[in-house]
C-alpha cells in the first residue's frame, strides 16, 4: 500500500505527464527549453548556485530518495536496485516522491554513480546486503587497454529518459540535479571491484604505473563529460560530481593524479550549467578542489563552514550537517541548523545539505523537521 501523500503525489505526476504527452516526441529539445524557464532559473537553488541573494536558504539532501523512506522500500521490494535505475517510470516515481514529500528546493535524479561502468565493459552487480560488486576490475595496464571509453551515451539512455520524465513531472520551479561519480571515486570502484577501506589496488596502480593511471583517468573523464552533457540536454538544471572517496589521498597526490582529470570533466560541461563538486574528508584539499572547478563546493561536517568558505573565497558552498545528527530530535536539529546558518551568515551562495548522504536507518520525520527548520530560520 502506498502512503496517501504518495498517491496524491503520483496522481499529480501522472496528470502533468499527460498534459505534456506531445512534448515526448520532441524529446531533448523540449526538455532543453524547459531547462531555461524563468521559474527554474529564478529558483532559490539556482540563484544560490550563482551566488545571488535568496529569500531563504535552499536545502536538498544527498540520498534524499532511498531506503530510509517506506515508499521507496515498497517500490524497491518489487524490483532489484539496478532494475529500478533502468526503468525510467520507476526512477521518476521515487525522485519526484522524495522531493515533494520532504519539501526540498531541488530534486536529484534517481540513478547511481556506478551505472557508467557497464558501457565501459565492467560487470556490475548489487548483491543483497553486500554493496556494489564489479566482477572484472582493472588492475594492470593490459586491463586498462580493455576499459572502453563511452563514445556514445545511447546505452545509458534510461538515465536521460528518467530525466525527461522527471522534468515533466516535477513542479515547474523545482530544479533537477543530474550527477556522476568524479574520476577518482569511479576509478576506485573500477580498480578495487567494490567499496574499499584502504584503496590499496588503486594507489598501487597510481604509484607504480602512472602512464596506465592517467590513460584510465582520461578515458573516464571524457566519458563523464559526454554523460553529464547528455543529462543536461535531457533536462537537468545543474550537475553534481561525487568525489566521495577522494579524501583518502594526500594533497600532493590529489594534485598529481586527480586534479587535471576532474578539471577536464568540469571544463567540458555545457556552459551556463552550474556544477556542484562534492567530496568527503577533503579538509586538506579544498583549495585544490576549487582549482579543479565547480560553481559550488561541497563540504563535509569535519570542517567549519565559515573557515572553509573563507579559504575557498569566491565560490558557492554546500553543506554541511553531520548525517548522524538526523538520529537525534527536532530540537537538536533546529539548533544545529541554526549553528550552520549562522556560520554562513546570509552570505549569498550557501546551499544547505548534509556533509554526506542520508543513511538507511534515518527517521523520515527528522529529515522533514530539518528542512522546515532551515526554511524558517533562514528567512530574510
Ligand atoms: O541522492 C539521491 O537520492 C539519488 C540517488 C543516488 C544513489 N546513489 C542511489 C542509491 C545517488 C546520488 C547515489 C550516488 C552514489 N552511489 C555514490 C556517491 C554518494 C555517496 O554516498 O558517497 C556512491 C559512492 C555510490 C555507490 C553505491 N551505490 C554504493 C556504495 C551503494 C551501496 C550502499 C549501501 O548502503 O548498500 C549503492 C546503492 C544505492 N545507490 C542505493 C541507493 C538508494 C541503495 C540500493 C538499494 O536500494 O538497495
Amino acid at each position: 500500500m502506498l502512503h496517501e501523500d504518495s498517491r496524491g503525489g503520483f496522481r499529480r505526476y501522472k496528470i502533468r505527464r499527460r498534459m505534456t504527452k506531445e512534448a515526448i516526441a520532441t524529446k531533448d529539445q523540449s526538455a532543453a527549453t524547459a531547462t531555461n524557464t524563468k521559474a527554474l532559473q529564478d529558483s532559490t537553488f539556482m540563484r544560490a548556485c550563482r551566488r545571488e541573494p535568496v529569500p531563504y536558504t535552499p536545502i536538498w539532501l544527498m540520498r534524499q530518495a532511498g531506503r530510509y523512506m517506506q515508499e521507496y522500500r515498497e517500490v524497491r521490494a518489487r524490483t532489484t536496485f539496478l532494475e529500478l535505475c533502468k526503468r525510467p517510470e520507476l526512477a521518476t516515481e521515487v525522485t519526484v516522491y522524495a522531493a515533494e514529500r520532504l519539501g526540498v528546493d531541488a530534486a536529484i535524479i534517481f540513478a547511481d554513480i556506478l551505472l557508467i561502468v557497464e558501457p565501459m565493459g565492467i560487470e556490475l552487480e548489487f548483491a543483497k546486503g553486500e554493496g556494489p560488486q564489479l566482477h572484472n576490475p582493472i588492475r594492470t595496464s593490459a586491463d586498462v587497454d580493455r576499459l572502453r571509453e563511452v563514445e556514445s551515451v545511447d546505452s545509458l539512455d534510461f538515465v536521460m529518459e528518467a530525466i525527461r520524465q522527471t522534468r515533466r513531472a516535477l513542479k515547474p520551479n523545482l530544479p533537477l540535479i543530474g550527477f556522476a561519480g568524479a574520476p577518482f571515486t569511479l576509478a576506485s570502484y573500477i580498480i578495487e571491484g567494490g567499496s574499499s577501506k584502504n584503496y590499496i589496488h588503486t594507489k598501487q596502480l597510481m604509484y607504480m604505473d602512472a602512464g596506465a593511471w592517467h590513460e584510465m583517468m582520461s578515458r573516464i573523464a571524457r566519458s563523464l563529460s559526454r554523460y553529464l552533457n547528455a543529462q543536461i540536454a535531457a533536462g537537468a538544471q545543474a550537475v553534481q560530481l561525487f568525489d566521495s572517496w577522494v579524501g583518502c589521498l594526500s594533497l600532493h597526490d590529489y594534485r598529481e593524479y586527480v586534479l587535471p582529470h576532474t578539471r577536464n570533466v568540469i571544463e567540458n560541461i555545457t556552459q551556463g550549467t552550474p556544477v556542484l563538486h562534492f567530496g568527503t574528508g577533503t579538509a586538506a584539499m579544498l583549495e585544490a578542489m576549487k582549482e579543479a572547478g565547480g560553481d559550488v563546493i561541497g563540504l563535509d561536517w569535519r570542517v567549519d563552514l565559515s573557515d572553509a568558505w573563507q579559504r575557498l573565497g569566491d565560490v558557492a558552498v554546500m553543506g554541511n550537517l553531520d548525517p548522524i545528527a538526523l538520529f537525534t530530535d527536532a530540537k537538536f536539529l533546529r539548533d544545529e541548523a541554526k549553528r550552520i546558518l549562522d556560520e554562513a551568515a546570509n552570505r549569498p551562495g550557501h546551499i544547505f545539505n548534509l556533509g554526506h548522504g542520508i543513511l538507511p536507518e534515518t527517521p523520515v520525520d527528522n529529515v522533514i523537521a530539518l528542512v522546515n527548520a532551515v526554511h524558517e530560520l533562514s528567512r530574510r
